[in-house]
């Protein structure tokens, strides 16, 4: 039993595979680092600064830089596990490489949520700063943009933006990965542009009480879970993104090179750039003003007189969010289709079409985000999510110092500098974050889990083809 349990999987490489569950290598560095940057700046950045900030206070910056340094020493071992088991499926399939198939199962698990809720969360981003435009100019009623939980009925331009971007990756992967390139460039520019006008009006008073809510997480007198590291478990989801250009592994032309360069040259310039945003943002303006805005950032350059770039920076969103939305659809159906022909999911579901994408679990998955997305709202649907990535960060770091040590001599094109440091510093870390994300996502991805295993012992476990 417990053989059975933690036996593990020889990983193959994309040419083992049948021809219809083969993906196209179309794929080099500069997509890569572009579809990286693409799937990480998103609404981290853009929406949950304002809710980190009603977290943490002016002290987000703090946040920022813990959730950062933590998202990095993952990386880094991301970047060594995925150039040494270059194939489709990310920290489930080296899980099930070093770990054993329990554990596997339950990491995919959890990247299912991960992914899944990440298209959730990033499509009602999208919707906070397209709404108040949509109202604007064509009267769309608020009532129709927004969930129950902000006195709406559904919020519709959120499932709108899943549809388009479910279409546009059912054509196939390379036409996807190109256009995300240019959409990537128009999200950096409206940064830019965000900080050169709301640096310059940076006041130091408003750093000041720089930390009103203290460090750890605890419970407000209004019942909320606030403190430094409460808003840095959910600014966490500020930083991942970089493990959706591992789920592309197969599809690389020079997966050693590529990814490498792809997940450590991401991180680094999203690391640059944040910094950046969130001085300017709570330099610029008292954080009570923009904390849990659907759209603080226009919202701050409004507040700073500028209502032209105001909604330049709305407009850059609502054009170049929907990368983020292609990275983590686009990770999802990967995940999806690797368990799948595993075995450990519905088979049929992992049939490649002519073009060589999968577009029934493309369009599958895209239902159920659409619905989350209509319905909750932005900050629960981001804890989640950040539950099932802290996990599989963690197991991701585990692999690289079980490998280190189990198999020392094995070819690695990229190495973790300091392995044992930077791996303890990935999961203490990640374990930390977890433990401060709201009582009630802990709860929920307990549960999702205790579900998970079930389906493993019911399901997953009698089909599963090593
Ligand atoms: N890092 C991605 C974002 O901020 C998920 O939207």
């Amino acid at each position: 039993m417990a053989n059975g349990l933690f036996r593990t999987k020889a990983v193959k490489t994309a040419a083992e595979h049948a021809p219809e569950h083969r993906l196209a290598a179309t794929l080099s560095w500069p997509h890569l680092i572009a579809l990286g940057v693409g799937a990480i700046v998103g609404t981290g950045i853009l929406t949950l600064i304002g809710v980190g900030a009603g977290k943490a206070g002016p002290a987000v910056i703090l946040s920022f830089v813990i959730a950062g340094a933590i998202c990095a020493a993952a990386a880094l071992a991301y970047a060594e596990m995925a150039t040494m088991m270059p194939a489709s499926g990310s920290a489930y399939t080296y899980s099930y490489a070093v770990l054993g198939e329990i554990v596997a199962w339950v990491v995919g698990w959890s990247l299912i949520l991960e992914y899944s809720l990440v298209v959730s969360a990033v499509a009602v981003g999208w919707s906070g700063y397209a709404a108040p435009l949509l109202q604007a100019w064509f009267g769309v009623p608020m009532e129709l943009m927004a969930g129950p939980h902000a006195d709406g009925i559904v919020n519709l331009p959120a499932i709108f933006i899943i549809a388009v971007v479910a279409a546009l990756l059912s054509f196939g992967t390379k036409e996807s990965a190109t256009l995300n390139a240019g959409l990537v460039v128009v999200k950096i520019i409206a940064l830019a542009v965000f900080v050169a006008v709301a640096l310059p009006s940076l006041d130091s008073a408003n750093f000041e009480p720089f930390m009103p809510f203290g460090f750890a997480k605890s419970v407000s007198p209004d019942g909320v879970e606030r403190g430094v590291m409460a808003a840095a478990a959910i600014i966490f989801f500020a930083f991942y993104g970089f493990d959706a250009i591992s789920t592309a592994a197969e599809e690389t032309k020079n997966p050693g090179r590529d990814l490498s360069i792809g997940i450590v040259g991401s991180m680094i310039a999203c690391v640059a750039i944040y910094m950046l945003v969130a001085v300017a943002a709570v330099g610029a303006a008292p954080f009570a003003s923009f904390a849990n805005s659907p759209e603080p950032l226009a919202l701050i350059l409004r507040e700073l007189g500028q209502p032209g770039f105001s909604t330049f920076l709305a407009v850059s969103a609502i054009i170049a969010l929907p990368t983020v939305l292609l990275g983590f659809l686009f990770g999802q159906s990967r995940i999806f289709f690797t368990m799948a022909r595993d075995g450990m999911l519905p088979v049929a579901l992992a049939k490649v079409s002519s073009r060589g994408s999968p577009v029934r679990i493309t369009v599958f998955t895209a239902v159920i985000v659409a619905i989350i997305a209509g319905l909750l709202p932005i900050e629960e649907i981001a804890a989640l999510a950040n539950a099932g990535t802290l996990l599989a960060f963690a197991a991701v770091a585990v692999c690289m110092m079980v490998l280190r040590r189990r198999a020392p001599d094995a070819p690695r094109v990229f190495r973790t500098p300091l392995y044992a440091l930077v791996g303890a510093v990935a999961v203490l870390g990640c374990g930390y974050l977890f433990l401060s994300l709201p009582s009630k996502t802990q709860l929920y991805f307990l549960i999702w889990n205790a579900l998970g295993v079930v389906i493993y012992f019911a399901y997953a476990r009698r089909r599963i083809t090593l």
